[in-house]
């Protein structure tokens, strides 16, 4: 099941970090409920934020008796941690004292949930006894701090104030809500994308994969603890937060960049990597003629996954992705022996899975084929890590 927080976004200077803190969270399958205090709409708009998280972005600029607005607690317990970035030195007080006097105090007094706070505020009002003796007690009713950091701020004084960065905050809210992390210290490599092979400097051969499926399983593998490196062809999606990403075009660059990722216990290959690219590749562009139109001549490309789960190093579980359009387990199966890999992850491709947010696949391995209902391409990541996590368990 995905997770998801309650981010209250209070009024400092850093708020605008809050954005970029909900799409990273976003692509690691983390889902943002947010408030934003009356201050904190004076430095990022309830637009912006709600466009972000695809949620509406909840403001203190109403009626708290009103009984629509009063829905919005039960915000504070839908979700799986309450954080509160930046958390300002009026909100750590407002929470110190146990105040509800708009709707982020509010929220943090009416939550059953972690809270975990991100403080950024200028150096003297941090090292303030009032603002520590607030932290004191906070901490001391069991609230979880990441930050500040010590650095430059935008006040042009120097020292702790500074709210940690989005890749911080999310590795706390990360260890808050996914509890252990099962492949800590387990390497990692994933190939994700299509890949581009050129037949001029303008034109390729390409295909129509997304790399959501590939982003989403090394999210969660990263999220789980191992040491990801994703290899990716060219895609429109942002790379997941703590991941090694290696960017390639073609299916040769492809290759070579996941030979130099070896040795690593788990591969995954999710890549739709061209199977053919065009023999010779023209200097300039080629030219339209009157004439009839050129032909490409096609060379195969190396099979990345075969190759791979036949070197020397072989990583210790390989597993490869099947796209099909009919008889999907048989045909997977085959593959599964014919690529001498563990797993086959396979789905059919043949109601438009490419670009899609969902997927239905079944797992094959040595102990039989297992059908997956259709879920959330993250979801599908989450449970394949958590296979991923046993198997190697297993092995060890
Ligand atoms: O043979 P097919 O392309 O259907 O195999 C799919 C699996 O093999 C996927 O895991 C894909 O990432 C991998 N593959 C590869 N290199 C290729 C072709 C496929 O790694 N050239």
């Amino acid at each position: 099941m995905s997770k998801s927080i309650l981010l209250i976004i209070g009024g400092g200077i850093a708020a605008y970090k809050c954005l970029d803190l909900i799409r990273r969270a976003k692509e690691r399958g983390i889902d943002s409920r947010t408030i934003i205090t009356k201050a904190g709409t004076e430095f990022v708009t309830p637009l912006t934020v709600s466009a972000l998280s695809g949620h509406k972005a909840h403001t203190d600029m109403f009626d708290l008796g009103s009984e629509t607005e009063m829905g919005h607690i039960q915000l504070t317990r839908m979700v799986d941690l309450v954080v509160v970035a930046p958390a300002t030195a009026n909100l750590i007080a407002q929470a110190a004292g146990g105040l509800a006097s708009d709707l982020a105090s509010t929220s943090l007094l009416a939550t059953d949930k972690p809270v975990l706070m991100a403080p950024a505020m200028n150096v003297r009002m941090w090292n303030h006894p009032a603002t520590q003796r607030n932290v004191a007690r906070l901490k001391a009713d069991g609230v979880h701090f990441v930050g500040p950091n010590e650095g430059a701020m935008a006040c042009n004084e120097y020292g702790p104030g500074r709210m940690a960065e989005p890749l911080e905050i999310l590795a706390a809210i990360e260890a808050l809500i996914l509890g252990p992390q099962p492949l800590k210290g387990v390497h990692a490599l994933v190939t994700a994308g299509p890949t581009h092979e050129p037949l001029d400097p303008v034109r390729f051969l390409g295909n129509r994969s997304s790399g959501k499926q590939g982003y989403a399983i090394a999210a969660a593998l990263a999220a789980a603890g191992a040491e990801t490196t994703l290899v990716s062809g060219p895609v429109a999606i942002a790379p997941p937060a703590g991941v090694k990403l290696i960017k390639v075009e073609t299916a040769h660059e492809m290759l070579a960049a996941t030979e130099s990722a070896l040795p690593v216990d788990v591969a995954v290959f999710t890549a739709a990597v061209a199977d053919w690219r065009p023999e010779e590749i023209a200097s300039g562009k080629i030219k339209k003629t009157s004439g009839p139109p050129p032909s490409i001549k096609l060379a195969t490309n190396p099979d990345i996954l075969a190759s791979i789960a036949r070197a020397k190093l072989r990583p210790r579980l390989v597993i490869g992705f099947a796209a099909e359009t009919e008889n999907v387990v048989v045909q997977a199966v085959q593959k599964r022996s014919k690529k001498n890999c563990d797993w086959i992850v396979a789905n059919d491709v043949s109601h438009g899975v490419f670009g899609a947010d969902r997927n239905k696949v079944h797992v094959i391995s040595a102990d039989g084929s297992e059908e997956w209902p259709e879920m959330d391409k993250h979801d599908i990541a989450n449970r394949l890590v958590a296979r991923i996590a046993k198997a190697l368990e297993t092995a060890a």
